[in-house]
Protein backbone atom coordinates (compact mmCIF):
# COMPACT_ATOMS: atom_id res chain seq x y z
CA UNK A 1 0.00 0.00 0.00
CA UNK A 2 1.40 3.44 -1.05
CA UNK A 3 2.66 5.85 2.16
CA UNK A 4 -0.32 8.15 2.93
CA UNK A 5 0.61 11.74 3.32
CA UNK A 6 -1.12 13.96 5.49
CA UNK A 7 -1.53 17.85 3.27
CA UNK A 8 -3.27 20.33 5.24
CA UNK A 9 -4.47 23.12 3.16
CA UNK A 10 -4.15 20.89 0.43
CA UNK A 11 -7.40 21.98 -1.15
CA UNK A 12 -5.94 25.49 -1.93
CA UNK A 13 -3.26 26.99 -4.64
CA UNK A 14 0.21 25.39 -3.84
CA UNK A 15 -1.79 22.53 -1.83
CA UNK A 16 -3.50 21.16 -4.30
CA UNK A 17 -0.40 21.27 -7.06
CA UNK A 18 1.77 19.15 -3.95
CA UNK A 19 -1.13 16.47 -4.14
CA UNK A 20 -1.04 16.28 -7.70
CA UNK A 21 3.02 15.43 -7.76
CA UNK A 22 2.54 13.15 -4.63
CA UNK A 23 -0.28 11.17 -6.31
CA UNK A 24 2.10 11.06 -9.52
CA UNK A 25 5.69 10.06 -7.23
CA UNK A 26 3.22 6.95 -5.96
CA UNK A 27 1.98 8.33 -3.02
CA UNK A 28 -1.64 8.38 -0.85
CA UNK A 29 -2.27 12.12 -0.59
CA UNK A 30 -5.28 12.58 1.86
CA UNK A 31 -5.79 16.41 2.38
CA UNK A 32 -7.46 18.76 5.27
CA UNK A 33 -8.68 21.84 4.57
CA UNK A 34 -11.89 24.21 6.12
CA UNK A 35 -12.19 26.15 2.55
CA UNK A 36 -11.48 29.23 3.71
CA UNK A 37 -9.73 30.34 0.80
CA UNK A 38 -10.33 27.45 -1.62
CA UNK A 39 -13.38 25.45 -3.02
CA UNK A 40 -14.56 21.95 -2.74
CA UNK A 41 -14.89 21.80 -6.55
CA UNK A 42 -11.18 21.63 -6.47
CA UNK A 43 -11.22 18.18 -5.17
CA UNK A 44 -12.87 16.19 -8.19
CA UNK A 45 -10.51 17.86 -10.72
CA UNK A 46 -7.68 17.37 -8.53
CA UNK A 47 -8.99 13.44 -8.33
CA UNK A 48 -9.20 13.08 -11.88
CA UNK A 49 -5.47 14.33 -12.70
CA UNK A 50 -4.42 12.60 -9.75
CA UNK A 51 -5.71 8.94 -11.57
CA UNK A 52 -7.22 8.34 -7.60
CA UNK A 53 -9.99 9.22 -5.04
CA UNK A 54 -8.41 11.82 -3.27
CA UNK A 55 -9.81 11.61 -0.07
CA UNK A 56 -10.61 15.06 1.88
CA UNK A 57 -11.41 15.41 5.42
CA UNK A 58 -13.32 19.06 6.42
CA UNK A 59 -11.40 20.32 8.91
CA UNK A 60 -9.74 23.09 10.64
CA UNK A 61 -6.26 22.54 11.67
CA UNK A 62 -6.28 24.57 14.94
CA UNK A 63 -9.11 21.86 14.97
CA UNK A 64 -6.50 19.21 17.47
CA UNK A 65 -9.29 16.74 18.14
CA UNK A 66 -10.72 16.37 14.52
CA UNK A 67 -6.81 16.19 13.32
CA UNK A 68 -6.58 13.80 15.94
CA UNK A 69 -9.05 11.71 14.57
CA UNK A 70 -7.44 11.97 10.85
CA UNK A 71 -4.25 10.21 11.82
CA UNK A 72 -6.37 7.00 13.82
CA UNK A 73 -8.14 6.69 10.46
CA UNK A 74 -5.15 6.50 8.32
CA UNK A 75 -1.68 5.26 8.04
CA UNK A 76 -0.08 8.82 7.79
CA UNK A 77 3.56 8.58 7.09
CA UNK A 78 4.05 12.10 7.01
CA UNK A 79 2.71 15.91 6.80
CA UNK A 80 3.05 18.51 4.23
CA UNK A 81 1.60 21.42 6.29
CA UNK A 82 0.65 24.44 3.50
CA UNK A 83 -2.97 25.45 5.70
CA UNK A 84 -2.33 29.14 6.43
CA UNK A 85 -3.46 32.51 5.98
CA UNK A 86 -0.98 34.65 3.19
CA UNK A 87 -2.23 38.36 2.70
CA UNK A 88 0.55 40.60 3.69
CA UNK A 89 -1.97 43.28 3.69
CA UNK A 90 -5.10 40.98 5.56
CA UNK A 91 -2.39 39.88 8.20
CA UNK A 92 -1.50 43.82 9.04
CA UNK A 93 -4.90 44.65 9.50
CA UNK A 94 -5.49 41.52 11.43
CA UNK A 95 -2.86 40.25 12.88
CA UNK A 96 -4.78 38.20 15.63
CA UNK A 97 -6.32 36.19 12.79
CA UNK A 98 -3.14 35.60 11.45
CA UNK A 99 -1.24 34.65 14.53
CA UNK A 100 -4.33 32.22 16.06
CA UNK A 101 -4.37 30.93 12.56
CA UNK A 102 -0.72 30.14 11.15
CA UNK A 103 0.71 30.03 15.23
CA UNK A 104 -2.34 28.23 16.31
CA UNK A 105 -2.48 25.91 13.46
CA UNK A 106 1.19 24.63 13.77
CA UNK A 107 1.19 24.13 17.19
CA UNK A 108 -2.27 21.84 17.21
CA UNK A 109 -0.58 19.95 14.09
CA UNK A 110 2.75 19.32 16.10
CA UNK A 111 1.07 17.60 19.59
CA UNK A 112 -1.34 15.96 17.31
CA UNK A 113 1.35 14.38 14.86
CA UNK A 114 3.59 14.08 18.11
CA UNK A 115 0.41 12.03 19.66
CA UNK A 116 0.00 9.95 16.91
CA UNK A 117 3.69 9.31 16.67
CA UNK A 118 4.11 11.20 13.33
CA UNK A 119 7.47 12.89 12.85
CA UNK A 120 7.74 14.06 9.41
CA UNK A 121 6.72 17.19 8.70
CA UNK A 122 7.37 19.59 5.54
CA UNK A 123 6.61 23.34 6.46
CA UNK A 124 4.90 25.92 3.89
CA UNK A 125 7.42 28.55 5.00
CA UNK A 126 8.11 31.98 2.96
CA UNK A 127 11.40 34.06 1.73
CA UNK A 128 8.93 37.48 4.08
CA UNK A 129 11.35 35.78 6.65
CA UNK A 130 14.15 37.40 5.57
CA UNK A 131 12.31 40.95 5.06
CA UNK A 132 14.83 43.24 3.40
CA UNK A 133 17.87 41.59 2.13
CA UNK A 134 20.90 42.52 2.49
CA UNK A 135 22.52 41.61 -0.56
CA UNK A 136 21.63 38.85 -3.42
CA UNK A 137 20.86 35.96 -4.17
CA UNK A 138 19.49 35.22 -0.45
CA UNK A 139 20.96 31.93 1.11
CA UNK A 140 19.53 30.48 4.28
CA UNK A 141 21.68 31.86 6.14
CA UNK A 142 21.13 35.50 5.73
CA UNK A 143 19.33 37.63 8.36
CA UNK A 144 16.12 36.36 9.25
CA UNK A 145 14.51 39.81 10.00
CA UNK A 146 10.74 39.67 8.82
CA UNK A 147 8.86 42.95 8.23
CA UNK A 148 5.09 41.82 8.33
CA UNK A 149 2.98 40.08 10.45
CA UNK A 150 2.52 37.28 7.59
CA UNK A 151 6.49 37.01 8.03
CA UNK A 152 6.17 37.46 11.80
CA UNK A 153 3.99 34.50 11.80
CA UNK A 154 5.83 31.60 9.66
CA UNK A 155 9.24 32.77 11.56
CA UNK A 156 7.46 32.33 14.67
CA UNK A 157 6.46 28.82 13.08
CA UNK A 158 9.57 27.82 12.39
CA UNK A 159 11.29 28.38 15.40
CA UNK A 160 8.77 26.49 17.03
CA UNK A 161 9.72 23.54 14.90
CA UNK A 162 13.30 24.01 15.24
CA UNK A 163 12.88 23.45 19.06
CA UNK A 164 10.63 20.75 18.35
CA UNK A 165 12.96 19.45 16.38
CA UNK A 166 15.71 20.16 19.73
CA UNK A 167 13.70 18.53 21.98
CA UNK A 168 13.44 15.03 20.23
CA UNK A 169 15.69 13.90 17.77
CA UNK A 170 13.42 11.90 16.02
CA UNK A 171 11.27 14.26 14.66
CA UNK A 172 12.80 15.48 10.67
CA UNK A 173 11.42 18.94 9.63
CA UNK A 174 12.19 20.86 5.95
CA UNK A 175 11.18 24.42 6.19
CA UNK A 176 11.15 25.45 2.93
CA UNK A 177 10.93 28.74 2.08
CA UNK A 178 9.04 29.68 -0.85
CA UNK A 179 10.08 32.39 -3.42
CA UNK A 180 7.14 33.73 -5.81
CA UNK A 181 5.21 30.98 -6.45
CA UNK A 182 3.16 30.98 -10.04
CA UNK A 183 1.81 29.24 -12.92
CA UNK A 184 -0.45 26.04 -13.06
CA UNK A 185 -0.78 22.42 -13.51
CA UNK A 186 -0.26 21.36 -17.27
CA UNK A 187 -3.75 19.84 -17.47
CA UNK A 188 -5.34 23.57 -16.79
CA UNK A 189 -7.75 21.85 -14.08
CA UNK A 190 -6.21 23.29 -11.16
CA UNK A 191 -4.67 26.62 -10.47
CA UNK A 192 -4.57 29.72 -8.47
CA UNK A 193 -8.25 30.98 -7.73
CA UNK A 194 -8.13 33.17 -5.14
CA UNK A 195 -11.36 34.61 -3.76
CA UNK A 196 -11.40 38.13 -3.66
CA UNK A 197 -8.52 40.36 -5.32
CA UNK A 198 -6.01 39.06 -5.89
CA UNK A 199 -2.63 39.13 -3.82
CA UNK A 200 -0.25 37.72 -6.50
CA UNK A 201 0.93 39.27 -9.64
CA UNK A 202 0.47 36.63 -12.18
CA UNK A 203 -3.62 36.14 -11.31
CA UNK A 204 -3.77 39.90 -11.46
CA UNK A 205 -2.30 39.50 -15.24
CA UNK A 206 -4.39 36.95 -15.73
CA UNK A 207 -7.47 38.83 -14.79
CA UNK A 208 -6.35 41.77 -16.94
CA UNK A 209 -5.92 39.87 -20.11
CA UNK A 210 -9.05 38.28 -19.46
CA UNK A 211 -10.83 41.63 -19.18
CA UNK A 212 -12.04 40.90 -15.79
CA UNK A 213 -10.11 44.14 -14.79
CA UNK A 214 -8.87 46.79 -16.33
CA UNK A 215 -5.66 47.66 -15.63
CA UNK A 216 -2.34 46.38 -13.93
CA UNK A 217 -0.91 48.49 -11.32
CA UNK A 218 2.60 48.88 -11.25
CA UNK A 219 4.03 50.07 -7.70
CA UNK A 220 7.26 51.75 -8.61
CA UNK A 221 9.40 52.28 -11.41
CA UNK A 222 12.20 53.94 -9.94
CA UNK A 223 13.33 51.37 -7.78
CA UNK A 224 16.91 50.80 -8.48
CA UNK A 225 16.91 47.94 -10.70
CA UNK A 226 17.44 47.38 -14.62
CA UNK A 227 14.27 48.87 -15.10
CA UNK A 228 13.08 50.41 -12.24
CA UNK A 229 10.31 48.09 -11.44
CA UNK A 230 10.64 45.53 -8.27
CA UNK A 231 12.46 42.06 -8.91
CA UNK A 232 11.19 38.86 -7.87
CA UNK A 233 12.50 34.84 -8.31
CA UNK A 234 9.35 33.28 -9.61
CA UNK A 235 9.11 29.95 -9.04
CA UNK A 236 6.41 27.18 -11.29
CA UNK A 237 4.27 25.93 -8.68
CA UNK A 238 5.27 22.38 -10.64
CA UNK A 239 8.79 22.63 -10.12
CA UNK A 240 7.68 24.00 -5.81
CA UNK A 241 5.44 20.94 -5.42
CA UNK A 242 8.73 18.68 -6.95
CA UNK A 243 10.39 20.52 -4.14
CA UNK A 244 8.35 18.60 -1.56
CA UNK A 245 8.08 15.32 -2.59
CA UNK A 246 12.11 15.43 -2.69
CA UNK A 247 12.20 16.82 0.62
CA UNK A 248 9.54 13.98 1.81
CA UNK A 249 11.78 11.12 0.71
CA UNK A 250 14.65 13.38 1.56
CA UNK A 251 13.34 13.56 5.32
CA UNK A 252 12.84 9.39 5.01
CA UNK A 253 16.40 9.01 6.08
CA UNK A 254 17.68 12.27 7.82
CA UNK A 255 16.88 13.55 11.00
CA UNK A 256 16.60 16.91 12.54
CA UNK A 257 15.66 20.72 10.86
CA UNK A 258 16.74 22.24 7.52
CA UNK A 259 15.31 25.21 6.07
CA UNK A 260 16.19 25.18 2.21
CA UNK A 261 14.81 27.95 -0.42
CA UNK A 262 13.24 26.82 -3.33
CA UNK A 263 13.35 29.47 -6.28
CA UNK A 264 15.26 29.79 -9.36
CA UNK A 265 17.84 32.09 -8.72
CA UNK A 266 16.92 34.44 -10.92
CA UNK A 267 15.12 37.53 -10.76
CA UNK A 268 12.60 39.20 -13.10
CA UNK A 269 11.43 42.66 -13.39
CA UNK A 270 7.47 43.59 -12.91
CA UNK A 271 7.62 44.79 -17.37
CA UNK A 272 9.69 41.52 -17.80
CA UNK A 273 7.05 39.44 -16.20
CA UNK A 274 4.00 41.25 -17.70
CA UNK A 275 5.90 41.19 -21.87
CA UNK A 276 6.34 36.99 -20.61
CA UNK A 277 2.32 37.58 -19.98
CA UNK A 278 1.60 39.41 -23.15
CA UNK A 279 3.75 36.78 -24.89
CA UNK A 280 1.59 33.95 -23.31
CA UNK A 281 -1.90 35.48 -23.76
CA UNK A 282 -1.54 37.51 -27.58
CA UNK A 283 -2.85 40.66 -26.32
CA UNK A 284 -1.00 44.21 -25.06
CA UNK A 285 -1.53 44.12 -21.12
CA UNK A 286 -2.68 47.60 -19.84
CA UNK A 287 -0.47 48.75 -17.05
CA UNK A 288 -0.45 51.93 -15.10
CA UNK A 289 2.56 53.04 -13.03
CA UNK A 290 1.91 53.87 -9.12
CA UNK A 291 3.92 54.95 -6.25
CA UNK A 292 6.30 52.41 -4.11
CA UNK A 293 3.72 50.49 -1.01
CA UNK A 294 4.88 50.81 2.07
CA UNK A 295 7.33 47.83 3.10
CA UNK A 296 8.07 46.81 -0.55
CA UNK A 297 11.23 45.69 -1.59
CA UNK A 298 13.52 46.59 -4.57
CA UNK A 299 14.86 43.31 -5.69
CA UNK A 300 14.92 39.58 -4.39
CA UNK A 301 15.82 36.19 -5.28
CA UNK A 302 17.37 33.12 -3.83
CA UNK A 303 20.17 31.12 -4.09
CA UNK A 304 18.98 27.91 -4.64
CA UNK A 305 22.00 25.88 -4.40
CA UNK A 306 21.48 24.24 -0.56
CA UNK A 307 18.42 22.34 -2.01
CA UNK A 308 19.48 21.73 -5.14
CA UNK A 309 22.38 19.79 -3.66
CA UNK A 310 20.41 18.37 -0.90
CA UNK A 311 17.16 17.44 -2.70
CA UNK A 312 18.70 16.98 -5.80
CA UNK A 313 15.95 18.92 -8.12
CA UNK A 314 16.40 22.40 -9.30
CA UNK A 315 13.01 24.60 -10.81
CA UNK A 316 13.36 23.94 -14.84
CA UNK A 317 10.57 26.07 -15.73
CA UNK A 318 10.80 29.66 -16.84
CA UNK A 319 8.39 32.80 -16.70
CA UNK A 320 7.10 32.01 -20.56
CA UNK A 321 6.21 28.19 -18.96
CA UNK A 322 4.81 30.10 -15.80
CA UNK A 323 2.76 32.81 -18.24
CA UNK A 324 1.37 30.21 -20.51
CA UNK A 325 -0.09 27.63 -18.00
CA UNK A 326 -1.32 30.20 -15.70
CA UNK A 327 -3.32 31.82 -18.85
CA UNK A 328 -4.34 28.45 -20.06
CA UNK A 329 -5.77 27.60 -16.69
CA UNK A 330 -7.29 30.95 -16.16
CA UNK A 331 -8.87 30.33 -19.67
CA UNK A 332 -10.53 26.89 -18.43
CA UNK A 333 -11.18 28.06 -15.10
CA UNK A 334 -15.53 28.24 -14.52
CA UNK A 335 -16.28 28.38 -10.70
CA UNK A 336 -15.83 32.30 -10.07
N1 LIG B 1 1.33 31.68 -2.71
C1 LIG B 1 2.44 32.28 -2.29
O1 LIG B 1 2.87 33.26 -2.89
C2 LIG B 1 3.17 31.78 -1.06
C3 LIG B 1 4.49 32.19 -0.84
C4 LIG B 1 5.17 31.73 0.27
C5 LIG B 1 4.53 30.86 1.17
N2 LIG B 1 3.25 30.48 0.94
C6 LIG B 1 2.59 29.60 1.92
O2 LIG B 1 2.17 28.41 1.27
C7 LIG B 1 0.97 27.92 1.88
C8 LIG B 1 -0.07 27.69 0.81
O3 LIG B 1 -0.33 28.92 0.14
P1 LIG B 1 -1.32 29.04 -1.08
O4 LIG B 1 -0.81 30.09 -1.98
O5 LIG B 1 -1.62 27.71 -1.61
O6 LIG B 1 -2.60 29.64 -0.33
P2 LIG B 1 -4.11 29.18 -0.43
O7 LIG B 1 -4.89 30.15 0.38
O8 LIG B 1 -4.52 28.93 -1.84
O9 LIG B 1 -4.09 27.77 0.32
C9 LIG B 1 -4.15 27.64 1.72
C10 LIG B 1 -5.20 26.59 2.02
O10 LIG B 1 -5.26 26.41 3.44
C11 LIG B 1 -6.61 26.42 3.84
N3 LIG B 1 -6.61 26.88 5.23
C12 LIG B 1 -6.24 28.09 5.71
N4 LIG B 1 -6.36 28.11 7.05
C13 LIG B 1 -6.79 26.88 7.42
C14 LIG B 1 -7.08 26.28 8.66
N5 LIG B 1 -6.97 26.95 9.81
N6 LIG B 1 -7.49 24.98 8.69
C15 LIG B 1 -7.62 24.28 7.53
N7 LIG B 1 -7.36 24.80 6.32
C16 LIG B 1 -6.94 26.09 6.27
C17 LIG B 1 -7.31 27.34 2.86
O11 LIG B 1 -8.70 27.07 2.76
C18 LIG B 1 -6.59 27.01 1.56
O12 LIG B 1 -7.20 25.93 0.89
C19 LIG B 1 0.56 28.97 2.91
O13 LIG B 1 0.98 28.52 4.19
C20 LIG B 1 1.31 30.20 2.48
O14 LIG B 1 1.60 31.05 3.57
C21 LIG B 1 2.54 30.91 -0.16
Amino acid sequence: MADAILVTGGAGYIGSHIVAELARAGYRPIVVDNFCNSSPSALPRLSRIAAQEIRCVTADVRDQAALSRVFAGHAIAAVVHCAGLKSVSEGEAQPALYYDNNVGGAIALVDAMAAAGVKRLVFSSSAAVYGQPDRNPVTESAPLRPQSVYGRTKRIVEQLLEDVAASDRSWRIALLRYFNPAGAHASAAIGEAPSGIPNNLVPLLADVAAERRAEIAVYGNDWPTPDGTGVRDYIHVMDLAAGHVAALAYLASTPGVIALNLGTGRGYSVLELIAAFERACGRAIPRRFAPRRPGDVAAYYADPSRAEAVLGVRAHRDIDAICADAWRWRLNRVDD
